[in-house]
C-alpha cells in the first residue's frame, strides 16, 4: 500500500518506519523544515531505541521517504494517517485539535481516487466525524472513509509495541477501508495480532479509556505504598502479591514519583473533560489527576524529611530528569515539580540524565548539570533517583560515599535495597517500604 503519513514525531515517525517495515511505501510529511531535512540527512530528532537503524534501512530500501509537501504526498496515497500533535489545551485541559482539524482540510483539497483517512492521533471521542465533515464540506467530491486507529506505543519501547501489540484498534464503518486497513495490518494480522473492528466512536473512546485505567493503576499502587509506609508494609511484596491474580497483572504496579510524559497527563485530562461535557463525570479519574499532580511536590517533601526537614542551601543531586527511562522525553516529567519545589526550599540542583538533560534545559531553570551521576554527587548532602535509568541501578556506593558530604541517599523509584544501601554507610529513604510503626 501506498501510505501517507502527516506528522513526523513520537508517534507518526515510529508508525511510519514500521509500516515501512512491513513492506508497504511510506512518505513521512511534516510542517517542521527542519525535522524533514534532519530525517533526510539520516539524523533522528527524537530518541526512541532501534529507530535509526529502522529509518536507515528501509530508506535505503527505498519504502520511506520524507518530504514538506502534504499535497503531492496525499495525491498519490491509497491510506492517509493523521498523527499530529493534540497537546492539552492552554487552561482548561481540552485536547487541542487545531492541528487535526487543519489537516482535515489540506487532505480534503488535496484526495485523488479512494482515500482511507486514518486518525492515529489520540482524539476525543466524535473527532472522525468532524474530520469526516470537515473533508467532505471542503470538497463534496472526495471519494473518503475516515478510520479510527489509535496508538498504544510506549516511549522507549515504541518499535517493539508497534511490531508485537496486544491488539489492533480499527474504528470504521467502510467495507472498502476495512479491505484496506486488513491489508495495512497483513504482516501483524499474520503473526496473530488480534484486530478488533468496532465502531469509529468505540475506537476513539478505548484510547481513553486504556489510558485512563493504566493512570489510575500507577496512582492506585502510590496511594497503597503512602500507607504501606505508615502501616510498615512493603509496597513491592504488596503489588507482587496482588499482581500475581490474573485479574488484576503485575504489570504498571511499581510505586514511584507520579506518572508524567505526552499522554497519561494529557489524556487523563481531556477525558474527564470528555465526560464533564457529555454530563457522565469520571470522578476516579478526576481523583486521580489531583492525586498524581499532589504526589510530585510530596516527593520533595520526602527528601526534604530525609534531610531533617531544612534543605536550604543544601546542595541535592537529581539523578534522572526524563519522565521515564529510554527517552529523551521531558514532558510533564516528576522532575520538574520535584526540583521546582526543593529550589523553592532553598536547595541547590545539580543534575543528570543520560538523554534529558538539553530537553531539561529548555524547562528548568538554575541547575547545574553534570557529565555522570558521580559528577553529579561530587559534595552533595543528598543524591536522589528519580528516574530509574539502567546506569543508575548498580552505582559503586563506595565511590559514592567517598564524593558525598552527607551520605543520604533517596530512591524514588525503589531500585535499590535498604541493606547493600545503609551498609556502604547511607541513610536510605524510598518509597513504600516503611519501616514497622514499633521500629520507627
Ligand atoms: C503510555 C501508554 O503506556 C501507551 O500505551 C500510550 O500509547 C502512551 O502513553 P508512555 O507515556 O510512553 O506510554 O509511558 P509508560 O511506560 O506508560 O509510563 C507512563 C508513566 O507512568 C511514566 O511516568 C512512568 O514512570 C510511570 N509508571 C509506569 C509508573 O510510575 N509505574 C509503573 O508501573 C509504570
Amino acid at each position: 500500500m501506498r501510505i501517507m503519513m502527516i506528522g513526523s514525531g513520537y508517534v507518526g515517525l515510529v508508525s511510519g518506519v514500521c509500516f515501512a517495515d512491513f513492506g508497504h511505501d511510506v512518505t513521512c510529511m511534516d510542517k517542521d523544515e527542519g525535522k524533514i531535512a534532519a530525517l533526510k540527512a539520516g539524523e533522528i530528532p527524537i530518541y526512541e531505541p532501534g529507530l535509526a537503524a529502522l529509518v536507515q534501512d528501509n530508506v535505503k530500501a527505498g519504502r520511506l521517504s520524507f518530504t514538506t509537501d502534504l499535497k503531492a504526498g496525499v495525491a498519490e496515497a491509497d491510506v492517509v494517517f493523521i498523527a499530529v500533535g493534540t497537546p492539552s489545551r492552554r487552561g482548561d485541559g481540552h485536547a487541542d485539535l487545531s492541528y487535526v482539524h487543519a489537516a482535515a482540510r489540506e487532505i480534503a483539497q488535496a484526495v485523488t481516487g479512494f482515500t482511507v483517512v486514518v486518525t492515529k492521533s489520540t482524539v476525543p471521542v466524535g473527532t472522525g466525524d468532524e474530520v469526516e465533515r470537515i473533508i467532505r464540506e471542503t470538497n463534496p467530491d472526495a471519494d473518503i472513509a475516515v478510520v479510527s486507529n489509535p496508538e498504544f506505543l510506549r516511549e522507549g519501547a515504541a518499535i517493539e509495541d508497534f511490531k508485537r501489540p496486544d491488539r489492533i484498534v480499527l474504528g470504521l464503518d467502510d467495507e472498502r477501508a476495512r479491505e484496506v486497513m486488513s491489508e495495512v495490518y497483513r504482516p501483524l494480522y499474520l503473526n496473530q495480532a488480534p484486530i478488533l473492528f468496532t465502531s469509529r466512536r468505540t475506537s476513539e473512546l478505548i484510547k481513553y479509556a486504556a489510558n485512563a485505567f493504566l493512570a489510575m493503576k500507577i496512582t492506585y499502587i502510590n496511594e497503597i505504598a503512602d500507607l504501606c509506609e505508615k502501616v510498615g508494609a512493603n509496597v513491592q511484596e504488596v503489588a507482587r502479591g496482588i499482581g500475581l491474580d490474573g485479574r488484576i497483572g503485575s504489570k504498571f504496579l511499581h510505586a514511584g514519583p507520579g506518572y508524567g510524559g505526552s499522554c497519561f497527563p494529557k489524556d487523563t485530562l481531556a477525558l474527564v473533560k470528555t465526560a464533564q461535557d457529555h454530563d457522565s463525570p469520571m470522578r476516579l479519574i478526576e481523583a486521580t489527576v489531583a492525586i498524581n499532580d499532589n504526589r510530585k511536590r510530596a516527593m520533595a517533601r520526602k527528601v526534604i524529611s530525609a534531610l531533617n526537614g531544612d534543605v536550604r542551601d543544601k546542595r541535592i543531586a537529581i539523578l534522572g530528569l526524563t519522565f521515564k527511562p529510554n527517552t529523551d522525553d521531558m514532558r510533564d516529567s516528576p522532575a520538574i515539580s520535584i526540583i521546582q519545589a526543593l529550589q523553592d526550599h532553598g536547595a541547590r540542583i545539580s543534575a543528570y540524565d543520560p538523554e534529558g538533560m538539553e530537553n531539561a534545559r529548555k524547562v528548568i531553570d538554575n541547575v547545574t548539570y553534570a557529565e555522570g551521576p558521580y559528577e553529579a554527587a561530587e559534595g552533595v548532602d543528598a543524591v536522589v533517583i528519580v528516574t530509574e535509568w539502567n546506569q543508575f541501578r548498580a552505582l559503586d556506593l563506595g565511590r559514592l560515599k567517598t564524593l558525598v558530604r552527607r551520605p543520604v541517599l533517596v530512591d524514588l523509584r525503589n531500585i535499590y535495597r535498604r541493606d547493600e544501601v545503609t551498609r556502604h554507610g547511607f541513610s536510605y529513604t524510598n518509597v513504600g517500604q516503611g519501616a514497622a510503626p514499633s521500629e520507627s
